[in-house]
């Protein structure tokens, strides 16, 4: 059910789960200090026990207690904060506990844009919280899609559409102060490589020695099966359906505004505007399975550019694919 701001920041200081929005995805938040709260949020979703959740600030100084030193280099990126970039840092583990960081050494930390939710880190104090979904589906863009995933029993505080619909990029630095970043999103490489210069990857194409755990995951998956088109074989979306009308029926079409199909098309805008294909993407992919579609076309022409391979990442997991069609 939704919930005023004052029940949210009180719920979350007695030690409850309260879905938030973020500029990104909305998450799923409880106080970053209280272990019993926490392990709610890994029930709640069904979240393997090894995936660290994201700690949410509202600025430097309810950061500093968190970790055992701030990079050095964030002074360069400190200007996409608050926004949607996740620094993952050496964790001051007598302040973070386990559970949040799976065990690890590190803890993940990002100060968050949307105005409501920094509004109520001020009042809380640190909050962890991964993307609202059930693991494995596609995050939340929206308070009325975290209601329909938990059929209205989850407290919702409506924050309006996320304005990046995608996850916060995550990085990492080195000893030696490279940087690399273990998850793609809403801020390109390009923009962290103009303050930070290339990163660690570009060097040697090895796996980065870093990962975020999430990344074995399956992630992102609507119901429907997802196949994944490339632009030399647009002849799928024209093609006659060898079965019968209702197959038809069972077929749609994610592209753009000037995508050509027998199937209905749901667009994700523009061809040249990658923002606003991320904005809508999970909210396309939860419209396929709202309306029962079995399964779903991609139009994977998206531009060769940083938001194009978040764009790219995210659909490959989501149909658990290595290669288009
Ligand atoms: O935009 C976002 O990042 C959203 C909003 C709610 O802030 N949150 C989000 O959280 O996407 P989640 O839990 O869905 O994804 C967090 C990712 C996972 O891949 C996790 O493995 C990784 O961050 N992560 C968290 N802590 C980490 C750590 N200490 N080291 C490496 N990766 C970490
Ligand atoms: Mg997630």
């Amino acid at each position: 059910m939704k919930v005023s701001f004052k029940d949210a920041a009180r719920l979350l200081a007695s030690g409850g789960v309260v879905a938030v929005p973020t500029e990104t995805v909305y998450g799923l938040a409880a106080r970053a200090d209280n272990p019993r709260a926490i392990a709610r949020i890994f029930k709640i979703k069904g979240r393997p026990a090894d995936n660290p959740l994201i700690v949410h600030v509202a600025n430097l100084k309810q950061m500093q207690p968190l970790v055992k030193s701030i990079p050095e280099h964030i002074s360069k990126i400190k200007k996409f904060w608050p926004g949607p970039l996740t620094v993952v840092m050496p964790a001051n583990k007598t302040s973070v506990p386990g559970i949040v960081r799976a065990g690890l050494s590190t803890v993940a930390l990002r100060i968050p844009a949307h105005p409501l939710f920094l509004k109520l880190l001020k009042i809380t104090g640190p909050l962890a919280a991964p993307s609202a979904n059930p693991s494995g589906y596609p995050s939340p863009t929206s308070a009325a899609h975290v209601l329909a995933d938990y059929k209205n029993a989850l407290p919702v505080l409506d924050g309006g559409q996320a304005l990046h619909g995608v996850e916060s990029t995550v990085i990492f630095f080195d000893n030696s102060g490279e940087w690399q970043i273990l998850r793609a999103g809403a801020i390109s490489s390009e923009m962290l490589a103009k303050e930070l210069g290339p990163p660690k990857n570009n060097h040697n194409k090895k796996r980065p020695a870093v990962c975020a755990p999430g990344m074995k995951y399956r992630h992102y998956a609507p119901q429907a099966k997802l196949v994944l088109v490339s632009r030399h074989n647009k002849k799928l979306f024209l093609k006659t359906p060898t079965g019968t009308t209702s197959s038809q029926n069972r077929t749609l079409v994610i592209g753009f505004d000037d995508t050509k199909s027998i199937f209905p098309v749901l667009s994700l805008g523009k061809r040249t505007n990658p923002r606003t294909h991320l904005r809508r993407l999970y909210a396309l992919l939860r419209k396929a399975d709202a309306l029962g579609y079995k399964k779903v076309l991609v139009d994977m022409d998206f531009g060769t550019n940083g938001l194009g391979d978040t764009l790219r990442e995210r659909l490959f997991r989501a149909s658990k694919l290595t290669k288009l069609h």
